[in-house]
C-alpha cells in the first residue's frame, strides 16, 4: 500500500509538554501503522529553554519553517524564570498569524471517570467550545505608559471585527448541525461589554437565520460559567470570545475529571495555512518531572490533528482506545484518582489501539 505521507512539526515546548507528547506520538504511531497514513514528525526545540539561550522563543525563521508542515503537534508553553506573557507569546502569535481562528475543545465526561460534581453521568457532561481565536480579549493591542510612575496607564484593547465574529459563529453553527442536539449557547456579556459584545449578539442574531435548524440561545459568560457546573446536561455547543472560551474551558475539562483530559484544535478552516493541536493545559509546573502527568488531553488532542487530515476512522480508533482504557479503570494517572504514571497510561492506549 502507498502512504500518504503527512508532515508534522512537534513542539513539545516546557514542563510536562515534554512528557505528554511522547505518549501522544506513540498513540498516533500506532494508530497509523498500516493504515496508509505515514505522519513524519519534525521535532522543533522551542520554548523556555530555548529563549534562556537565544533571547527568542522560536529560530527568527519559525513562521517560514513552520508553514512548510501539515499540522503542528504542541505539548504546553511556560516555565519559571521566563514571564509568563513572554512565553504564551509563542503559541498566541502562531495563532494568529495561521489564522488558526477556531479553537475547537471538546469537553467530555468518559466513562469510568468520576466527575467532581456529585451524580454525574457520561450523558450530562459532553460539549464542545467554538472558541475565537484570533482577536477579542486577545488581540494583543495597548500599551503602557508612565511606567513605575503614580499616574502609570496600562491599555489592553479588545478588538472585535465582525467578520471575525461572524466567522467563528458560522463555523459553531455548522458544527451544531452535525451533532444530534443542535444547540448552540452563546457566551456574551453585552450587558457590561456594551460595544463589542452587543456587536457579538447582533452578528449572532443575523447568523442564526441561515441555520433554522439549530436551536440558540445567549447567556451572559458568568451565567453561563455558572450553568457548565449546575446544569451541563443543557449544554451542547458552545461558543464564545477568546478569553471567554479560555475560561470555559478550563471549567469543562475539569467538570469532565481533570485540566489533563480536555484537547484542543487550532484549526484554519481554510487550509491555508497549518492548523496546530494541542491539550488545553499547560505547563504545570508543579507536577513536572515526576512522570505523573495525564496524557489523555495530548493523546486526543492528536486524534483531532487525525481528523482535520482527512482521517476520521484513525481519531475514532485513538479516542475508543482512550475510552476503553479509563473504563477499566486499572490504568488512571494522581489528577484521576489513580496511582499510575503517564507511561503506564500511554502504553495502555498504545497498546489498546
Ligand atoms: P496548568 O494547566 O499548567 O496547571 C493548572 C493545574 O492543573 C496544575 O495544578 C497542574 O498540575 C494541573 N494539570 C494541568 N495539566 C495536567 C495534566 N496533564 N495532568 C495532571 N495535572 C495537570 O496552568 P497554570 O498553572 O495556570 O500555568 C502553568 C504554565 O503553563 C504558565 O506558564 C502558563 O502560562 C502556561 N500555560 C500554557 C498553556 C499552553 O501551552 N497551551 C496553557 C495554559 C497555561
Ligand atoms: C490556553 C492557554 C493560553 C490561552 C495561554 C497560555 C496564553 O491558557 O491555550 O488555553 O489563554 O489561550
Ligand atoms: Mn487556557
Amino acid at each position: 500500500m502507498t502512504n500518504t505521507e503527512h508532515r508534522i512539526a512537534v513542539i513539545a515546548g516546557d514542563g510536562i509538554g515534554r512528557e505528554v507528547i511522547p505518549a501522544g506520538m506513540a498513540a498516533l504511531e500506532a494508530a497509523t501503522r498500516g493504515s496508509g497514513v505515514l505522519l513524519s514528525f519534525t521535532d522543533l526545540p522551542w520554548g523556555c529553554e530555548h529563549y534562556l539561550k537565544h533571547q527568542r522563543m522560536m529560530d527568527a525563521d519559525g513562521f517560514a519553517r513552520l508553514a512548510q508542515f501539515d499540522a503542528i503537534y504542541l505539548g504546553a508553553i511556560g516555565a519559571p524564570g521566563v514571564p509568563d506573557g513572554v512565553s504564551a507569546a509563542l503559541l498566541l502569535t502562531i495563532r494568529q498569524r495561521f489564522d488558526q481562528y477556531v479553537n475547537l475543545r471538546p469537553m467530555r465526561l468518559l466513562a469510568g471517570i468520576k466527575s467532581p460534581l456529585a451524580d454525574r453521568r457520561t450523558s450530562d457532561i459532553d460539549m464542545v467550545c467554538v472558541r475565537e481565536n484570533t482577536e477579542g480579549e486577545y488581540s494583543g493591542v495597548g500599551g503602557r505608559i508612565h511606567v513605575g510612575t503614580a499616574n502609570e496607564v496600562a491599555q489592553q484593547v479588545g478588538v472585535f471585527t465582525r467578520r471575525g465574529i461572524d466567522r467563528i459563529l458560522r463555523y459553531a453553527f455548522e458544527l451544531s448541525a452535525t451533532r444530534p442536539r443542535k444547540m448552540v449557547a452563546s457566551a456574551t456579556k453585552s450587558n457590561a461589554l456594551t460595544h463589542s459584545m452587543v456587536l457579538w449578539d447582533e452578528v449572532a442574531d443575523t447568523v442564526r437565520k441561515d441555520y433554522p435548524g439549530v436551536e440558540y440561545r445567549k447567556y451572559h459568560v458568568d451565567a453561563l460559567a455558572a450553568r457548565m457546573v449546575t446544569h451541563p446536561q443543557t449544554l451542547d455547543v458552545l461558543v464564545a470570545s477568546n478569553l471567554f472560551g479560555d475560561i470555559l474551558t478550563d471549567i469543562g475539562s475539569a467538570i469532565s475529571g481533570s485540566l489533563g483530559i480536555a484537547p484542543g484544535g487550532n484549526i484554519n478552516p481554510t487550509r491555508q495555512h497549518p492548523s496546530m493541536f494541542e491539550p488545553i493545559h499547560g505547563s504545570a509546573p508543579d507536577i513536572a518531572g515526576k512522570g505523573i502527568a495525564n496524557p489523555i488531553g495530548a493523546i486526543w488532542a492528536g486524534a483531532l490533528m487525525l481528523d482535520h487530515l482527512g482521517r476520521r476512522d484513525l481519531h475514532d480508533r485513538v479516542l475508543g482506545a482512550i475510552e476503553r482504557v479509563v473504563a477499566s479503570g486499572k490504568t488512571l494517572t494522581p489528577d484521576l484518582g489513580g496511582s499510575a504514571k503517564t507511561k503506564d497510561v500511554a502504553d495502555a492506549i498504545t497498546g489498546e489501539i
